[in-house]
């Protein structure tokens, strides 16, 4: 069933769980998230971003995400769109049928400026009146994600804040954070504590002075009954990293967001975790290592079909380490 995003977190908080929300951009994400969820009896999240909708088109990922609520009907399922730029933008998702949409006022609507805590509250106060007079759950979004190791934003693939950011604005500050959810509204606030998008977050395994999950326990102290969103949370596996580089690719070494650190922010608050980059690294990964040992297959469902494996596999992993597991 098609279900708002703030149902599925009040029981996510209730439980003491966290659920992964997956970004979908085709068939092989969606049957992978699909069958690591039923697989483990876990409730989805579903989001889809800017460039998912301009690779795959608006229609085809609902209807792609329609067809998985009739295929697992026993799945409770969250139709997220990903970093709305502006109150417009989520109004137009919110008409085409998604259950829930985030409104990144942390950043003007160029998606890449850095906003002033004025408009991130006037345009996300709206977002909310406006969603919920139809039912839709609203993330927002108060601080930047960026690397507190380097002081840049790190938007690699074009997703966040632009150039050079000062340590206040990547770490979300607990008073600040309480003042924007009682003047918005909101049902979920994404913060920052140091983690960004993509595969380049950390050059090394990360320590408390680069990952503060210390701020997570902070904010949640201040509003306890707030569900807090981490984006960039994917944990670059470097078992796909070694895969990739085996079979062709070429990666630096880089560190994600290590699974027990997700784990510990659960403990204090976090109820969604954005995960992109972990499967786009299975996905060619496992196309790789498949084409070179099979250098004469030509048929795309062939490793297609691995994409599928290892994707699920991931999302199952991620299912059980949160606690989303049984809870759907
Ligand atoms: O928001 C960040 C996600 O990783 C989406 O990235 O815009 O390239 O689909 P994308
Ligand atoms: P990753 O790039 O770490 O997977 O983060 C995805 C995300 O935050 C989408 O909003
Ligand atoms: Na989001
Ligand atoms: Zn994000």
């Amino acid at each position: 069933a098609l279900i708002s995003m703030r149902q599925l977190l009040d029981h996510a908080a209730e439980y003491g769980y966290g659920i992964p929300a997956f970004n979908v951009n085709n068939l092989e994400q969606m049957r992978a998230i699909m069958e690591a969820a039923d697989k483990t009896n876990s409730p989805v999240i579903v989001q889809a971003s800017a460039g998912a909708r301009k690779y795959a088109g608006s229609n085809f990922l609902r209807h792609m995400i329609l067809a998985s609520i009739a295929e697992f009907p026993h799945i409770p399922v969250c139709m997220h769109q990903d970093h709305g730029t502006s109150p417009d933008i989520c109004q137009r998702s919110i008409a085409m049928g998604f259950s829930s949409v985030m409104m990144d006022g942390s950043l003007m609507s160029d998606g890449k400026t850095p906003s002033s805590y004025e408009y991130n509250v006037d345009v996300t106060r709206r977002t909310v009146e406006m969603a919920h007079a139809c039912g839709v759950s609203v993330e927002g979004e108060l601080g930047c994600l960026g690397s507190l190791e380097t002081g840049q934003a790190g938007e690699e693939d074009g997703v966040g804040a632009e150039g050079t950011l000062s340590m206040d604005q990547m770490l979300t500050d607990p008073d600040e954070a309480a003042d924007f959810v009682s003047k918005t509204n909101v049902d979920a606030l994404a913060i920052a504590c140091g983690t960004s998008h993509g595969a380049y977050k950390f050059t090394r395994p990360p320590t408390d002075d680069i990952l503060a999950i210390d701020r997570i326990k902070a904010i949640h102290q201040r509003i306890p009954g707030t569900h807090l969103v981490m984006h960039g949370s994917s944990s670059v596996p470097q078992e796909w990293l070694a895969v990739i580089n085996e079979f062709g690719g070429d990666m630096p070494e880089t560190y994600g967001v290590p699974v027990e650190q997700i784990v510990e922010g659960i403990k204090y608050g976090v109820r969604k975790i954005n995960i992109d980059t972990d499967l786009r690294l299975a996905s060619t990964g496992a196309i790789r290592r498949f084409l070179a040992e099979n250098p004469s297959e030509f048929d795309p469902r062939k490793y297609l079909k691995k994409t599928i494996e290892a994707m699920s596999d991931i999302s199952a992993a991620r299912y059980e380490a949160f606690g989303a597991a049984g809870q759907a």
